[in-house]
């Protein structure tokens, strides 16, 4: 069997490190850097010819350099000789993964291209958006869930009483329910929608049994909040007891924190898909478990 090294990316090295560890594998060196006009350098010169070599770079913001960094990694040692699969926590571009309006790109299939041009052979990722975007690469796909790890850390960490979990829209309803089921938990999906052009997220007034009880509002990605911020007005609104956020990937954008602890969400937290203070849940086991099924 070919051996298997992990190269940890500039967006994931404390992931990429967790996840050789766990693999037992070696870690592979290599030299990311970003010139003062943003290109993007990278130089490897270890030999991996006939080697396998998981690159772990999740492509949270800034999106286009991390994307950037894992092709040039994946170029380069694909050109020495080695398979290369990319492990990509958060897949950017995952929700554009149709054309929703008349003229817009799928830039979820230029992605897939484009990766597939730079020599990855195989793609891993986690809790992607939705899981027809997995369709559109022309390589081996798979989204890793991280739901269990959120469930084990909200037993530990939230001691709920009665809790409600709450899906903000019908997309991510599969996902909660899952979460909610290992979470032994009520469940409720609201509708959602958000016009197109302004970004603009309205939740639909619905009755909801709350009353007194904790919420916890499940979702897979929080980038500016509104999402969260709107399921969880209404759901105070209503009387809940108290509002926790949880997400897969918590990008955060901008004052999204300050303004989901504004409208009363008492914990927000994420995995470490995405690195920073919020992303506490760690996904290296799920990721290196399945990675240990890979046979080349
Ligand atoms: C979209 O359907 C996703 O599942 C999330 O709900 C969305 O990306 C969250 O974005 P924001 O935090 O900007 O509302």
């Amino acid at each position: 069997m070919a051996e298997k090294l992990v190269l940890p990316g500039p967006a994931s090295e404390a992931l990429g490190k967790a996840v050789a560890e766990k693999l037992g594998a070696s870690l592979l060196k290599g030299e990311y850097r970003v010139f003062p006009d943003g290109e993007s350098k990278f130089t490897c010169d270890e030999q991996v010819s006939g080697k396998s070599v998981f690159i772990v770079q999740s492509t949270y913001p800034p999106v286009d350099q991390h994307m950037f960094q894992l092709l040039l990694a994946a170029h380069r040692l694909s050109q020495e000789g080695a398979r290369v699969a990319a492990v990509v926590p958060y897949l950017a571009y995952a929700r554009q993964d149709k054309e929703f309006l008349p003229g817009e790109g799928v830039t979820l299939g230029m992605v897939a291209h484009l990766m597939r041009s730079a020599g990855i052979r195989r793609l891993v990722t986690v809790d992607i958006h939705s899981a027809e975007g997995l369709s559109l690469f022309s390589i081996p796909a798979y989204s890793v869930s991280a739901v269990p790890a959120l469930v084990k850390y909200a037993q530990k960490h939230l001691k709920l009483d009665k809790p409600v979990v709450i899906s903000p829209d019908l997309g991510a309803s599969k996902r909660t329910e899952a979460f909610a089921r290992l979470f032994e938990a009520e469940y409720l999906v609201l509708t959602k929608s958000r016009d197109r052009t302004t970004g603009e997220v309205k939740v639909k007034d619905a009755k909801l049994d709350v009353k007194g009880r904790p919420v916890v509002i499940f979702d897979d990605i929080v980038s500016t909040g509104g999402t969260m911020r709107a399921a969880a007005e209404m759901v105070l609104k209503q009387g809940a007891a108290s509002v926790s956020a949880l997400c897969v990937h918590g990008l955060f954008v901008g004052d999204a924190l300050q303004r989901l602890e504004k409208a009363g969400v008492s914990t927000v937290v994420g995995t470490n898909t995405v690195e920073g203070e919020r992303g506490v849940v760690d996904v290296s086991e799920p990721i290196a478990s399945h990675l240990r099924t890979i046979e080349e």
